[in-house]
């Protein structure tokens, strides 16, 4: 519980801790730091790279071209990046086999990054969309998202993108009981560090759209997600999911998307004490670049002034399309930003 202010005005004035920049510094609640952030990147089949129309800014990359990333992301001191394949449309398939191909895409990046840049953490997702001809993260027959079905081919996929070198794994489907055959999978093949950072608390959300353009898997796509992903109403539900991915084995939680949903990463980073993540993804990044291009805000003012906000909600990192811009700015930014 707070203090109550003894003092009434003028002895007490808010505004006297607020006065100086050195002052403001001393007293800041939260601090933002490079080593909170998590850059998520999209790699091609293809030589060199490409524009991303929904989100300028943002390309998709050869291989090549990843591994030069995630070399830069070291070099500004990002811990982590979360590779996201955008798969050839003829590899794509209603049975989704692609995505435990060891030589997949994902795979094939992961293990170039993990060579030559070997201190890098490297985040694969663990979900079907793309690979799956019909757009879902699970598989589709006659108008259903099969669960178990589908938890079979994540398990492979895991088992795969394990083998590959990623260090970290984000099963970002919503479908049911995923961790925990995950988790037993890992452990049974010998892979006993491999974080499991779970998806838990996933809203079937328009702003993901960006995303989908980005990785293709968007024009496939046959109706909606609101049969896994959750109901944007609900925040109990969510705990519920915690609690349930605590204990089958989840290492850290995501909540996605970010901003709209800072309440949830204040009620399960307090509640359960337990490394909490926002994404904020590929609609939050659109609109701020889109209102950054028209004049109507200051872009490198508005990505500290969101990311702070995750610190504030008590996350303990953000998986952000801005992580090099900010890393760039906590180095170089003005005063009221800078770290040391
Ligand atoms: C799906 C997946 C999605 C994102 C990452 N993995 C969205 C979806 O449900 O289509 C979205 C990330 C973003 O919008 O930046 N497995």
């Amino acid at each position: 519980m707070q203090a109550p202010i003894s003092a009434g005005f003028p002895a007490f004035r808010g505004r006297r801790l607020r006065s100086r920049t050195g002052i403001r510094r001393l007293v800041r609640e939260n601090e933002l730091s490079v080593a909170d952030l998590v850059w998520p990147i999209f790699v091609h089949d293809k030589d060199g790279s490409e524009t991303i129309e929904a989100m300028p800014g943002v390309r998709r990359l050869s291989l090549d071209l990843a591994v030069e990333a995630a070399a830069e992301a070291i070099t500004l001191g990002i811990p982590a990046v979360a590779v996201f394949p955008c798969v050839a449309d003829e590899l794509k398939t209603q049975e989704c086999e692609e995505a435990w191909n060891p030589n997949n895409l994902a795979n094939r990046t992961a293990r170039a990054i993990r060579r030559d840049v070997p201190e890098i953490e490297v985040m694969l997702d663990v979900a079907l969309d793309p690979y799956n001809s019909d757009g879902h993260d699970g598989l589709l027959r006659d108008g259903q998202i099969l669960n178990d079905e589908t938890v079979d081919c994540l398990v492979k996929q895991a088992l795969g993108h394990a083998e590959s070198g990623a260090t970290m794994l984000g099963p970002s489907d919503m479908m049911d009981g995923r961790i925990g055959r995950i988790r037993h999978a890992l452990e049974s093949k010998g892979y006993h560090d491999i974080i499991i950072i779970s998806y838990t608390a996933k809203y079937a959300s328009a702003f993901y759209g960006p995303f989908r353009d980005a990785v293709r898997s968007g024009m496939a796509l046959k109706g909606d997600k609101d049969t896994y992903q959750m109901d944007f109403g609900n925040t109990d539900e969510a705990l519920r999911m915690v609690q349930r991915d605590l204990s089958e084995g989840a290492d850290a939680l995501i909540v996605k998307p970010g901003m709209p949903y800072l309440d949830l990463c204040h009620r399960i980073s307090t509640h359960f004490g337990t490394p909490t993540f926002a994404y904020q993804v590929s609609g939050e990044y659109a609109m701020i670049e889109a209102a950054a291009a028209q004049g109507w805000i200051d872009r490198d003012k508005a990505v500290l002034e969101s990311l702070t906000a995750f610190k504030r909600a008590g996350c303990s990192g953000v998986l952000t399309y801005f992580a090099p811009l900010a890393a760039s700015l906590l180095d170089h930014g003005p005063a009221s930003f800078r770290v040391g």
